[in-house]
C-alpha cells in the first residue's frame, strides 16, 4: 500500500535536493519571518518543486506547507510537507537539512520520507512496513538508562521572548543523560533516533511539518513517541519526546521533574 504516493515523495524529494544541493554556501536572498526566523530563496524553490510533482501526480489532495500554508481540497488526503527543515544551517553553509515529506490518510501519517542531499541520506517508512536509510532497515537503539543516552533536541524560535520553559527542560536533561546535542533539523533529529544514533530526541512548540515524517520513520524503527505528557503524539501536539522504548518513561518523567 502507498506504493505510489512513496514514489511520488521520494521523487519530489529528489528534485527538491538538487535545487538545495545547487544553492548551498551561495543563498543571496534571506528574509525574516521572525527576530530569528530566517526564510531563504531555496526554502521557496524547494517548495514550489515539492507542489509541483506532488500535484501532478495527486491534484485533488490537500496539502500543508511551512512557506505556502495550507490548500484544503480532499479531506482524506494531506500532504505535510518542510521544504526546507534546518533553514538556520543552510543560511550559514552548516550541512544539516532536509527536505522532511509526509502524508497523512484520514488524520493518520501513513509515510514519510527526510532526505539530506548534502550527504545523500535517504530515510523513508511506510506504516506498518519499517524505516529506510537508503534501502537499509533501521532500528532504534538498545541504550536502557538515560545516564548512557545521547540526546537530541531544538529550540523555537520564540525562544528570546519565552525562553524559560525551554532552559529547565534542557538544564532536566542535560544533568542526567551522558550528552545532549543541539544539530538543527528536527526532521534529521528524529531520523537519528530511528537510526539509534540518538537514544532520544524533544522538543516543544515544533510545527507538524518539522515532524510528520520523522515521526512514522520513529515509529517504524520501533521507537516511541509522545507528548511531554506521555499522550500519544500527534504532528498538531506542542511538545514531542521521542525515543528508544527503554529511555521513554525515564525521558518523561525527567522532563516532568522539579527543577
Ligand atoms: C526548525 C528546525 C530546528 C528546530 C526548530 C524548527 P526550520 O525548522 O527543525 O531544528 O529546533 O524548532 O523550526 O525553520 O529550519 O524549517
Ligand atoms: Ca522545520
Ligand atoms: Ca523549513
Amino acid at each position: 500500500m502507498w506504493e505510489k504516493e512513496l514514489e511520488v515523495a521520494r521523487q519530489a524529494a529528489e528534485e527538491a535536493g538538487k535545487i538545495l544541493a545547487g544553492l548551498f554556501g551561495r543563498v543571496k536572498k534571506i528574509e525574516k519571518k521572525g527576530d530569528i526566523d530566517l526564510v531563504t530563496e531555496a526554502d521557496l524553490l524547494s517548495e514550489k518543486a515539492v507542489l509541483d510533482i506532488i500535484a501532478r501526480h495527486f491534484p485533488r489532495d490537500s496539502v500543508l506547507t511551512e512557506e505556502a500554508g495550507e490548500l484544503d481540497q480532499l479531506p482524506d488526503r494531506m500532504w505535510i510537507i518542510d521544504p526546507l527543515d534546518g533553514t538556520t544551517n543552510y543560511a550559514h553553509a552548516y550541512p544539516f537539512f532536509a527536505i522532511s515529506i509526509a502524508m497523512e490518510f484520514q488524520k493518520e501519517c501513513v509515510l514519510g520520507v527526510v532526505s539530506n542531499p548534502y550527504t545523500g541520506e535517504s530515510f523513508e517508512a511506510v506504516k506498518g512496513s519499517g524505516a529506510y536509510l537508503n534501502g537499509s532497515q533501521l532500528h532504534v537503539s538498545q541504550t536502557k538508562r538515560l545516564q548512557d543516552s545521547l540526546l537530541v533536541t531544538g529550540f523555537p524560535y520564540d525562544v528570546h521572548e519565552n525562553p524559560q520553559g525551554v532552559m529547565e527542560c534542557f538544564q532536566k536533561m542535560l544533568v542526567r543523560a551522558q550528552g545532549v546535542r543541539r544539530p538543527g533539523s528536527a526532521a534529521l533529529d528524529l531520523c537519528y533516533v530511528a537510526s539509534g544514533v540518538f537514544d532520544g530526541f524533544w522538543e516543544q512548540r515544533l510545527h507538524p511539518w518539522d515532524t510528520a515524517a520523522g515521526v512514522v520513520i520513529v515509529q517504524e524503527a520501533g521507537g516511541i513517541v509522545t507528548t511531554f505528557e506521555n499522550d500519544s503524539y500527534t504532528p498538531y501536539d506542542p511538545s514531542i519526546v521521542a525515543s528508544n522504548p527503554f529511555i521513554h518513561k525515564a525521558m518523561v518523567d525527567a522532563l516532568n521533574a522539579p527543577l
